[in-house]
């Protein structure tokens, strides 16, 4: 299953309720909500407050993506907020297993998240406890950055790993997705789709929407036949 989750980060800002309301309107999966700390990367951005608002109006799953250093003491207040899906950063944390279980023991999904530079094969000893991988494809900090191409290297290598092991792990990955090299990355394996200036830059995010859900369909119609 191919799944849409629709960044806010490039939403307008003043509008948020407004960018939900449309991405579940068109068909996304997911929201995706990007926390970021100053810290772990060089920008702020939201926090558990909006997480609450955005709980309280729409069915779709939140999906909260922590790029934040000392994790842990954060996924307390995202759960309390209503996130569905927690990841967290491989790089922030010196005790992954600590804080995934956390997730796992609210109930939550979690993920684990790799930067571009962090090889997929750190993943060893943490991948029989997690929901979901995260792979960035841009380094996290901003939205609209471009795509980092050997990131489709190593999402297909991810994949035939988890293949390999037997694991039916699904793979996010996020940063520079656009329609025109979405078809590449979901061929490549990815199975959930972030995109945030792809959506809300477009003329008509709606339609940005419809149309990735219609080149994930044929791919996984293809896959599927
Ligand atoms: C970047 C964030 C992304 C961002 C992606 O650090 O993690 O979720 O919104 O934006 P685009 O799709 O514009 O690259
Ligand atoms: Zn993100």
């Amino acid at each position: 299953m191919i799944r849409i989750a629709p960044s806010i980060l490039s939403a307008d800002f003043a509008r948020i309720a407004e960018a939900v309301e449309l991405a579940e309107g068109a068909g996304a999966d997911l929201i995706h909500i990007d926390i970021m700390d100053g810290h772990f990367v060089p920008n702020l951005t939201l926090g558990p407050g909006l997480v609450a608002s955005v709980r309280k109006m729409t069915r779709l799953p939140i999906d909260v993506h922590l790029m934040v250093e000392n994790p842990r003491a954060f996924i307390p207040l995202f759960h309390d907020a209503g996130a569905d899906w927690i990841s967290l950063h491989l790089e922030a944390t010196a005790h992954l297993h600590k804080d995934v279980w956390l997730i796992r023991d609210f109930g939550r999904k979690a993920g684990v998240a790799l930067n571009p530079a962090t090889p997929a094969h750190l993943l060893q000893e943490i991948i029989g406890e997690v929901d979901f991988i995260l792979l960035m494809s841009v380094d996290p900090g901003w939205g609209g950055q471009l795509f980092i191409p050997s990131s489709l290297e190593k999402i297909r290598n991810l994949k035939s790993w988890l293949r390999r092991e037997g694991r039916d792990i699904p793979i996010e990955v996020d940063g520079g997705i656009k329609l025109d090299n979405l078809e590449e990355i979901l061929r490549a394996g990815m199975d959930i789709v972030v995109a945030g200036s792809a959506i809300f830059e477009a003329p008509e995010p709606a339609e940005a929407i419809r149309e990735m859900k219609k080149i994930a369909a044929r791919v996984a119609g293809d896959k599927d036949g």
